[in-house]
């Protein structure tokens, strides 16, 4: 493809002091600079501005340089039994047949004893980051000293989580890949119900200060190795004992049938290769975990917390032993099917944007205002719903069937169709293939008998 000239188009138009500028400012800046028909763009920008100021004010403070505010669907997925509670649970995803895929999977099961799951550990991490070239063992003797010191430091960043039950855990001294005078300090931290970012950082910063000052001023130390340099303080979004495990069983006969004289015994075999195959293959493997962040990242990002984390998480877990495989396994022994998934996820229920976000506060609501193991739960229980779903299409029907299905109303939409055309599209292609060129031709018959008559 050939390149765009730089300069001569739109992108190359620049600006200083952008972010000073009005919401309006901002607005007519860039409609004037990069759209065909300005006013249109403008009007457009701000009709999905919130009718109410201080919503919206609410919302422009979430971001740098905010113009306006992208819609995506807020979407439920009832029938989640899960320990024995039932959850509605929010979703808010751009794919259409994500939420149906969650709420299919999560009645399939609700009419097998329903979902499984248990928190195994809530452990969060940070680093400090530094160069010294003097000797580690010091600082591994020394640790007991070093950190009470960072503790007395910290302890007013530490007051109120230590309050709520949480702090800091254990501290390691470790040299990563071997680079030359790099160490680092990996620290455990227990956050209670919030996400604990801040938190995290803060300390980080506070004890990194600390340690330098140790370093620097200790007496036991050459001249030469009292010279520290602090490179970083940041947590960890891999944390691997932040862990969630969500599981579903019954017998093999109980799976039911599955027509094309699918028996409930070929069904499980066959789905059990299926999750066998993403285990042995990371192309594979990516597509079925990304089925599993279809489930996850809709609930994480309805109760406004952060999927970034979540996704680059799970994803160096699913890689832990050193080659990327599925996050779910199934196992078929004594005559049952079982089904599980195991994913970290650092999620928070306090703090954050979790209270402040208008929706995801509503989200946390409608889920009975849980705390962040029970969110651990339910966002582990929708991936494998959603993941029992996806694997299910894919064995019987293909899964093109139940996303053109999805989509059908999607390809109407673009193709203008009326309330009736609509009704009509959607009963012809009940038990038919539907595609964007099927729909059209279809339309087009309708239309022109309409226009014969
Ligand atoms: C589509 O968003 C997700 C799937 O591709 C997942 C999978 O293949 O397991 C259907």
């Amino acid at each position: 493809m050939a390149e765009r000239p730089a300069d001569k188009t739109a992108t190359g138009k620049t600006i200083a002091g952008f972010s000073k500028l009005s919401k309006r400012g901002k607005i007519k800046w860039i409609v004037e600079n990069f759209f065909k028909d300005p006013e249109n763009v403008m009007h457009e920008l701000m009709s999905y501005w919130h009718h109410n100021e201080d919503q919206q004010k609410i919302l422009d403070n979430f971001s740098e340089n905010a113009i306006s505010n992208y819609p995506l669907p807020y979407s439920v997925a009832p029938n989640f039994l899960i320990n024995g509670r039932t959850y509605c649970v929010p979703m808010v995803t751009e794919e259409s047949s994500v939420v149906a895929a969650a709420s299919a999977g999560a009645k399939f099961w609700m009419e097998r004893g329903g979902i499984h799951a248990m928190v195994s550990g809530t452990t969060k991490l940070g680093q400090i980051h530094f160069k010294w070239n003097g000797p580690l063992d010091f600082i591994e003797q020394h640790l007991p000293e070093i950190r009470q010191q960072m503790l007395d430091d910290a302890a007013d960043i530490l007051k109120n989580m230590q309050a709520r039950g949480g702090g800091v855990g254990d501290m390691t001294l470790r040299t990563p890949g071997g680079l030359p005078h790099c160490a680092q300090l990996l620290i455990a931290f227990e956050t209670c119900d919030s996400m604990g970012a801040n938190f995290i950082n803060s300390c980080l910063e506070s004890f990194s200060a600390s340690l330098e000052r140790y370093i620097t001023h200790s007496e036991g130390l050459s001249d030469d190795h009292r010279e520290f340099e602090r490179i970083m303080a940041i947590l960890s979004n891999y944390t691997p004992d932040c862990l969630v495990r969500a599981w579903v069983e019954c017998p093999i006969k109980a799976l039911g049938n599955f027509g094309g004289g699918m028996t409930a015994e070929d069904f499980a075999e066959k789905f059990h290769a299926a999750v066998q195959i993403a285990q042995a293959d990371p192309y594979r493997a990516v597509t079925h975990n990304k089925g599993i962040f279809n489930g996850i990242d809709a609930v994480v990002l309805a109760t406004a917390n952060d999927f970034r984390a979540v996704e680059a998480c799970g994803h160096a877990y699913a890689a832990r032993n050193g080659r990327y495989a599925s996050l779910s396994t199934c196992d078929l022994r004594d005559g049952l099917f079982r089904f599980a998934l195991e994913v970290p996820l650092a999620l928070g229920t306090v703090g954050g944007l979790t209270a402040l976000h208008p929706m995801a506060r509503r989200s946390l609501e409608l889920l009975g205002n849980p705390g962040a193991r029970e969110l651990m739960m339910i966002a582990a229980s929708t991936g494998l719903a959603q993941n029992f779903s996806a694997i299910r299409s894919l064995i019987t029907t293909g899964i093109q069937y139940g996303h053109m299905k999805m989509h059908l109303r999607n390809i109407l939409l673009r193709l203008q169709a009326t309330e009736t055309e609509r009704d009509l599209a959607q009963s012809h292609f009940a038990d038919r293939k539907v595609s964007f060129r099927a729909v059209q031709d279809f339309l087009q018959q309708i239309r022109s008998a309409t226009n014969e008559r």
